[in-house]
């Protein structure tokens, strides 16, 4: 554990200490390319470590569950003028069973979230 400390404490201390960071924004234009060369490995570590943190914290939630997952996209074309029944429910909570057509999933979705999801209904004009 005194190794790590040290390691910290000095090593790094140190390596930052020698870092050729100005002290003014326009102090970075004046840097030279042997001290470009010197902040690299810094601050690939900095990157790295932020986008390793960034994936840890993002949002990771997605509104479709299950419905075809293998597809980059789900989409789902009808035509009115095939429509048999005078009038169609269409999901809109991704939880149908007969999707992209309403199965009623939506009623116990929203009693475990407290959502208020419901289908599209498409009726026929008479
Ligand atoms: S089952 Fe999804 S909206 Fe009804």
């Amino acid at each position: 554990m005194q190794f790590a400390s040290g390691l910290v404490k000095d090593s790094l201390a140190d390596y930052l200490k020698k870092l050729p960071i100005p002290d003014t924004f326009l102090g970075w234009f004046s840097l030279s390319f042997s001290d470009w060369l010197k902040l690299v490995p810094f601050m690939g570590a900095v990157g790295g470590i932020s986008y390793v943190t960034y994936r840890q914290i993002r949002p990771t939630h997605t509104i479709n569950p299950s419905v075809k997952k293998g597809q980059g996209k789900v989409v789902d074309t009808v035509d009115i003028e095939d429509m048999t029944a005078d009038q169609v429910s269409y999901c809109r909570c991704w939880r149908s069973m007969k999707f992209p057509l309403c199965d009623g999933a939506h009623n116990l979705y929203n009693l475990r979230t407290g959502d208020n999801i419901g289908p599209l209904v498409v009726k026929k004009s008479s």
